[in-house]
């Protein structure tokens, strides 16, 4: 056990972390989401692929509370949420977090600033409460995520940072925010070899950490390496799903092929 997962593990007292029911979503006349009913489990990786425009962002949104499905039931942690009251505020309350791709830091902030943007720590004359902050900084960045490059401080600009620190720093934050649901969508987009190696280290100190996550990559290798299923989205509709055990990296890029020669 890490110390990053002491909490989440204390109150696992659901089954699944999020399950979508009978899932549409239209966008006028385009249907993006058909009939989508899947489960995630709340300690588990779920590898979501697909081609350009199979659906993949638009089921985050909706899962997310950044876009309502024009038909459907959610559930977040086995209870049904009202749709019309769902909100990216909620499933954050609700423990759910999106990693987005270079998007999610502040570039000239030292790092530890970025752990607590729109959170701050302030005691009790309101004042923010830097040493606080510096010391949780240092617990995140040697605990959570096991950063070991000893250039790297609380102190560090973001911009220094290598691709694959940034998108650390990033699931470290959400594992901080006690998340049980991280979502990354494709964390090893433009990344060199060495700081994609270090991303699938985080992604795996997810889980870890008794957390799920919801990884949407292109690269079948990567995810193939680090999901322990994966859920294959064509044209809106979830077309397979797939254990990396039972198909190889090679057999997972045929298949692909060939559902886009079926259409
Ligand atoms: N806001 C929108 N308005 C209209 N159509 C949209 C909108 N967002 C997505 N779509 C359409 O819905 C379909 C699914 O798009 P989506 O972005 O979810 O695909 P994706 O699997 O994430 O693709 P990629 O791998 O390229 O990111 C596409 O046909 C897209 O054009
Ligand atoms: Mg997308």
């Amino acid at each position: 056990m890490t110390a990053a997962g002491t909490t989440t593990a204390a109150r696992a007292d659901f089954s699944s972390i999020v399950r979508l029911d009978q899932v549409q979503k239209f966008f006028g006349p385009i249907q993006a989401l058909q009939d989508i009913s899947l489960e995630i489990g709340r300690n588990e990786i779920v590898g979501l692929i697909g081609d350009n425009g199979a659906g993949k962002s638009t089921l985050i949104k909706v899962m997310t509370g950044v876009m309502q499905p024009t038909a459907g039931r959610i559930f977040v942690r086995d209870k049904e949420i009202k749709l019309s009251d769902y909100s990216v505020r909620m499933a954050h309350d609700l423990s759910i977090e999106t990693v987005y791709q270079d998007r999610s830091l502040a570039d000239k902030q030292p790092l530890w600033r970025n752990f607590f943007v729109g959170r701050q720590i302030t005691n009790r004359f309101g004042f923010i409460d830097i040493k606080k902050e510096k010391q949780i900084a240092d617990q995140i960045l040697k605990g959570a995520i096991g950063f070991r490059s000893e250039g790297i401080t609380v102190d560090s600009t973001v911009a220094n940072l290598s691709g694959g620190e940034r998108q650390g720093i990033a699931i470290g934050r959400a594992m901080h925010y006690n998340a049980d649901l991280i979502i990354l969508d494709e964390p090893t987009v433009a990344l060199a070899v060495a700081e994609v190696r270090k991303v699938l280290d985080f992604v795996r100190r997810i889980k870890e950490s008794g957390r799920a996550c919801i990884y949407i990559e292109h690269n079948l290798a990567h995810v193939h390496e680090v999901a322990d299923r994966l859920i294959v989205l064509d044209r809106g509709k979830v077309v397979a799903e797939i254990l990396p055990k039972d198909m190889t990296v090679f057999e997972l890029t045929e298949f692909l092929i060939e559902l886009q020669h079926g259409q």
